[in-house]
This record gives C-alpha cells, structure tokens and sequence, in this order.
C-alpha cells in the first residue's frame, strides 16, 4: 500500500465509502442505504474538519464496503480537500479584481496552472481550464473544423456553400477509433450528422485491442485535418500506440494539401496511473480530466502553443478568462484542488504505478486461485499491447453469471460492468468489448476491477471472497 501520507490514506478510504451510493445505485439497491446516517453527516458537516473525518473513517468501517471502480471516479485527496477549502476561505475574489482577494485567487490560480503543466511536461501557458473532458474533447473537435475552413477559405461561406468546394464535396475529415469515450464518439458523429465533418472511427485490432499505426494512416485523406485516439482505453485499460502514431503524422503532415492533420488524445484515464508526457507523445491537444486523478470534478486541456503554434476556436464567448479560449470567471477552488492532484501525481507517480500495478497482479492472481483459470477470462490481457495498471477487466464464466447479476449479489464489492456513462445498458455486453473481440457470452459476464492508491491486499482477498459467495449464490439458483 501507498504509505505517502497516512492522512490521506485515511481519508480517501473514507471518502471512498462516501463516494458509493452514486457508482452502486444501479447494481443492487437492497444493499446500498445510508439510511438515517446521511442527516447525521450533514450536521456534522458544520462541525470542525477533524470530526467529519472520523465520522467518515468510522462510516467507512461500518459500512464495509470496498471501492473497486476508480476508473469511473476516485475520492479527493484530504490535501486535495485542504487546498479546496482554503481557496474557498480565503481566495474567494474574483480572480480579476487587482484587491488582496482577487490576487490571492489569481496567484492560486497560476500556480496551479503550473503544476498540471509540470505534470503532463508543458508549459503553464500551454493549460486551458475548463469544467472537465467532455467540455476538452469537444472544444478540440469544433476547433479542428474551423480551422479546416478558416485554412480553405471557405469560412465565410455557409454550410452548404462549404462542402462543394470548386463544384466538388469536401468536408473535413476526422479519423477516430470504435473505443472511445461517448464525449468524443457521440461529439464526432453529431459533426458528420449535421454534415460539417466526415468521419473515419478505425476499429481496434481484435488481437491486440490497439488502434494499429498502420490502419489509421491508410485512413488519412488528404482533407483530413484532425486524428483523436484516446491514450488508455476506459474498459480495457490498453494503452494505445500514440507516440508512434504522432511521429508517422508528423512526417505525412507536410505533404497534406489542406494542411497540418491535428493531433489529439484523451488522456483521462492515464494521467495519474502512467507517466503521460506531452514532449514525448508528440501531441497538439490533450485532455486533463480531474476526477481521475484524485481532483475534483473539472479538467483542462492542453494545447501546444494554443493560438499561435495550435489553433483554438472557443466555444463560449465572454469575460475575457483563459485567454478568451474558454471565458467565464474562473473556478479558484476547483482549479486550486486540480493543481494540488497535479502536484502529488508529480511527486509521487512512481509509488501510485507500483502500488496500481502489484495490487491489480495480485487481483488477478487470486482470482484465478479461488475460481480456477478456466473460470476466468481476462477481458484486459491481449497479446503484445500495454495496460493501464490499475485496471481488471475479467469475465467469470458461466451461464447466468452477467457482470450486472454477479455485482447485484456481491455484498461487499462497489465496482461496474463497464464505463459508468453506459450504466443504462441493462445487460447487453460492451460494445468495447465486442470490439476488442471478446465473444459476447464472455463480454456479458464482464466486471470492470479498478484500483485505487489506497487499495489494499486484504481489500482484495475480501473482493474475491465476496465474488465467490455471490457466484456460488447464483450458481445455486440455476
Ligand atoms: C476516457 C474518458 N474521456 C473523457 C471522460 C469525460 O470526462 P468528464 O467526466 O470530466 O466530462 C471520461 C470520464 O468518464 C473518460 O473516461
């Protein structure tokens, strides 16, 4: 275990439990009440900070619940916690008045700029804050279109207009994969719906689960303006050849009639968990999601240079904040907690990759001691491809045994069947997985594991118990 800060341990446990009626409510609601603890929390909400802590500790005791889907969310940090407060407290100014507050405000604010610079290896003028990744990814998506037509010419024509070019259909042309997140593959096609984009969605390699190289290039047209490939799958937590890929793009770039193809990747699930460094990906854009990395709920997105190296069209006009990319008054507390998240993940990458890693081999391992190996299928091992750390992805096979079914039996497990925004598919199987070329048979039954910083081994001989008890109940049944 991650022995960094015990403090913290503390409370990310705590807050864990706290964090558990949200993730679990639609697995099996019998289990999940915080019943008339709840009101007892909110008074003692105004209690001082060391109370509330031991209550949550003591909840978190009580309750017995072990938290297994940091890929969905994680908990604050307390230091997280602490640098949100004391920006509520003192920094509560608007960041562009020139008086003691106001300044405080904007000092945090730079500061914190700096660290989720330092974390992702740019430059703190290189970091848009904004509400999260979804409000990332679409501005990149809406920013790489304008660009394709302020770069023909076309801009100041209408839609119509725009797409015949000389007499001929030209549209610009982005190139996707068929696993990522809904904020980029629900964004991409309302694009090509509304008849501003073409889209090219690569399907992953059904042995490897990767985006190939090799398919994304022979997918460039020469209107292709922007390609976005995640940086590690959400489900299966593969990680995807991007710095290949940017250097294959760089070289084509040059000969592109339309110009330079833009290079993006939702980071979202890697930063905190691998070591994510923009210089080296050869990235224009990336995507900052704070709620992954032990943050509160807002992001960023980096930029290479943005408006001068790197084009930025926002979406939102007003105050003038961000440099006009993404105006409105800025949310000091939220970014205050965000650069603090960004610090630790600096500090301390190392130890959280080990832990991730040795606590999710031993995950694996018990499973397969307690269930036998031709009782699991792992839906996240594939040959030659990388995975995120932290991230289990496994099948007990055998009828009646669907990931929904098993989770709503488990007593002690808090975890999801995939990525929580497609927590209203009832039963049918990923389409991630089907995908990846995981039989659907096998993808029904899957468990999305992920684990956390705080996770520990006895957390995950009771998880594995806990799925035992709950198997043998529905195998019981049938
Ligand atoms: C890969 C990926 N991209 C983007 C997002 C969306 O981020 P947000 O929830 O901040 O909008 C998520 C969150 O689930 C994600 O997993």
């Amino acid at each position: 275990m991650v022995k960094y800060s015990k403090k913290s341990e503390n409370m990310t446990r705590a807050a864990d439990v706290m964090g558990e009626e949200a993730t679990s409510a639609s697995a099996c609601s019998g289990h999940h009440s915080l019943g008339g603890q709840h009101n007892d929390l909110q008074e003692d909400r105004t209690k001082c900070g060391l109370c509330v802590q031991i209550l949550l500790i003591a909840m978190a005791l009580a309750k017995n619940r072990i938290y297994m889907d940091y890929n969905a969310t994680t908990p604050l940090e307390s230091e997280v916690i602490l640098a949100i407060s004391e920006a509520l407290h003192e920094a509560w100014g608007n960041p562009s008045s020139s008086y003691l507050p106001g300044r405080k405000a904007k000092t945090i604010i730079t500061r914190s700029r700096e660290n989720v610079a330092r974390m992702v290896g740019g430059r703190a003028e290189d970091i848009i804050f904004m509400s999260g990744g979804t409000e990332a990814n679409n501005l990149v998506f809406h920013t790489a279109v304008k660009h394709f037509w302020e770069g023909s010419g076309a801009s100041e024509m209408n839609g119509q207009e725009r797409s015949l070019v000389n007499g001929k259909s030209v549209l610009p042309h982005i190139i996707t994969s068929n696993v990522e997140h809904d904020s980029v593959r629900l964004a991409i096609e309302s694009l090509s719906r509304e008849g501003k984009a073409d889209v090219t969605f690569v399907p992953v390699s059904k042995v490897t689960a990767r985006v190939e190289v090799e398919d994304v290039m022979a997918a460039v047209r020469p209107t292709t303006c922007l390609i976005s490939i995640m940086l590690a799958n959400n489900e299966t937590g593969v990680l995807m050849p991007i710095r290949e890929l940017c250097k294959k793009v760089r070289s084509l770039s040059k000969q592109q009639p339309a110009g330079r193809i833009l290079l993006h990747t939702d980071a979202a699930q890697a930063i905190g968990k691998v070591r994510v460094d923009v210089q080296e990906l050869g990235v224009d854009y990336l995507t900052i999601v704070g709620h992954k990395f032990y943050a509160p709920r807002v992001g960023a997105l980096y930029v290479n240079g943005p408006g001068s190296t790197t084009p930025v069209f926002p979406m939102f006009f007003g105050g003038g904040q961000e440099r006009n990319f993404r105006p409105g008054t800025e949310n000091t507390p939220m970014i205050a907690g965000l650069g603090k998240a960004a610090e630790l993940v600096s500090t301390h990458l190392p130890q959280f990759e080990t832990h991730l890693r040795d606590t999710r081999l031993y995950l694996e391992q018990r499973l397969q001691d307690v269930f036998g190996k031709e009782k699991i299928h792992f839906n996240s091992h594939f040959p030659g491809s990388e995975t995120l750390p932290n991230t289990c992805n496994v099948s007990i096979l055998g009828p009646g045994l669907q990931g929904r079914r098993v989770l709503s039996c488990c007593r002690k497990l808090l975890a999801s069947v995939g990525a929580a925004c497609h927590s209203d598919r009832g039963d049918r199987p990923s389409h991630i997985l089907l995908s990846c070329g995981i039989p659907p048979e096998v993808a029904a039954n899957a468990l999305r594991l992920s684990v956390g910083r705080g996770t520990s081994h006895r957390d995950v001989d009771l998880v594995v118990e806990d799925l035992k008890e709950a198997v043998q109940e529905l195998e019981g049944r049938s």
